[in-house]
């Protein structure tokens, strides 16, 4: 899976070139989402569709066409003679559902479209696949889910559930959000989120691509709460969402393993186990949330190891705070924020506690690779 979120959220209303920058500087891949001829108060009718199609062709040919086409050397005109690696594209944001009739009719001409000039590009649906299959072809579709923090946490399995043919999941806008909650990011917040995309990362087969939701918050021009970076003319912070959003930094390439818990607390409790190299050395990393009040106790197990674990090169982080509701202000910008430690107790089987609302990642270093499984 490739947690886009971390570096990059959706970009809806940048205009292409920007978007494209943007995501050049970042080193992170550009996603279009483009207006699909509907907007939230109006749209065209699909035999009126045709004038759009041509502007996001025409735009298409902009970001990848040769500096020697008509809209590429517009592009090389603006000093960016080499073609942009634009290679996802998104008709619409949240346009498939039934008081938008010509959704379906537009997309169609939009894939046709761009799937006949661009075989390569891979489109993504405004419709929800997840409880049942499209009815139309796409190679990703796009899944938006706000909960109350405990609810999301419910929601963890989602993808668990869902077919393994047809298109992948791009689940483009997730986030802790209760209309009228004033909020601004709790460490709460962030641990249902951290459940949800470890539900995600397990299920990364089917569900290729997240982010969060959304990324900047200028806090003299609060639009939404929460926010992953809150920033005003001379300062920044992250919210406990940022910070649990950089224990995922490694999931893209990473090997998955099954993981099983085994606990009186399981029902509030989250875990994934990954292999990943960093430069030579190869970690183990668990990650485990504790959405609880209580302190859990556990026996980490892996099995099946074909590498000693090395204890020096071992370490845990945690997230958490004294009281759940905590968050990061411009005062405190580092009140809820990530701790790094050694790991002496690190082994094949080792106890370790989780603190109460807590998010914690065990990366044990690894000799070298092997099949394994982790088991709780
Ligand atoms: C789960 O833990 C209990 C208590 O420690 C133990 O008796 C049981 O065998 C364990 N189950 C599995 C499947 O490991
Ligand atoms: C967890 O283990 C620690 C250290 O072994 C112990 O002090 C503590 O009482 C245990 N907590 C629970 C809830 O079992
Ligand atoms: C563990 O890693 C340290 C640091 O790289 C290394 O010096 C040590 O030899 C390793 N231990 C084992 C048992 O491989
Ligand atoms: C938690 O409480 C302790 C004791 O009151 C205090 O020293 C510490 O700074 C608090 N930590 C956070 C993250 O607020």
């Amino acid at each position: 899976m490739n947690f886009l979120g971390v570096a990059i959220s959706k970009l809806i209303h940048l205009s292409v070139r920007c978007l494209l920058k943007l995501a050049e500087d970042l080193g992170a891949e550009p996603i279009w989402v483009f207006n699909a001829g509907i907007s939230r108060n109006d749209q065209v009718d699909t035999t009126a569709i045709a004038p759009f199609v041509k502007d996001v062709l025409d735009s298409l040919e902009f970001a990848r066409g040769s500096a020697k086409s008509t809209w590429g050397s517009v592009r090389a005109a603006m000093g960016h003679p080499e073609r942009f690696p634009l290679k996802y594209v998104a008709v619409g944001n949240e346009d498939c559902d039934n008081t938008k009739p010509f959704y379906q009719g537009h997309y169609l001409k939009f894939y046709n479209a761009i799937r006949g000039a661009y075989p390569d590009i891979q489109i993504i649906s405004n419709c929800d696949g997840s409880s049942e299959p499209l009815d139309h072809p796409a190679d990703l579709y796009d899944f938006h889910i706000y909960n109350s923090a405990n609810d999301l946490f419910l929601k963890k399995d989602t993808f668990s559930r869902t077919s393994r043919t047809g298109p992948k999941v791009f689940v483009s806008e997730y986030a802790v959000h209760v209309d009228g909650d004033t909020s601004k990011g709790s460490l709460q917040a962030s641990l249902a989120e951290a459940a949800f995309l470890i539900g995600l990362e397990v299920n990364s087969d089917i569900v290729h691509m997240a982010s969060y939701a959304p990324l900047f918050v200028n806090d003299n021009d609060r639009k939404w709460n929460p926010d992953a970076i809150v920033f005003n003319s001379w300062q920044q912070y992250g919210t406990p969402s940022y910070w649990m959003q950089t224990f995922f930094g490694e999931s893209s390439g990473a090997v998955i393993h099954p993981v099983r818990l085994n606990s009186s607390y399981s029902g509030s409790l989250a875990a994934s186990a990954i292999t990943w190299q960093d430069n030579e050395d190869i970690f183990l990393r668990i990650k485990i949330v504790n959405f609880g009040p209580n302190a859990v106790n556990l026996t980490l197990s892996a099995t099946g190891l074909e590498a000693g674990v090395n204890a020096s090169r071992s370490a845990v982080t945690v997230l958490t705070s004294n009281d759940s509701l905590d968050e990061n202000s411009f005062d405190d910008p580092l009140k809820v924020k990530p701790v790094k430690s050694g790991l002496p107790s690190a082994a094949e089987e080792m106890q370790a506690m989780l603190v109460p609302h807590s998010f914690t990642s065990f990366d044990l270093a690894l000799d070298e690779y092997g099949e394994l499984a982790a088991d709780m």
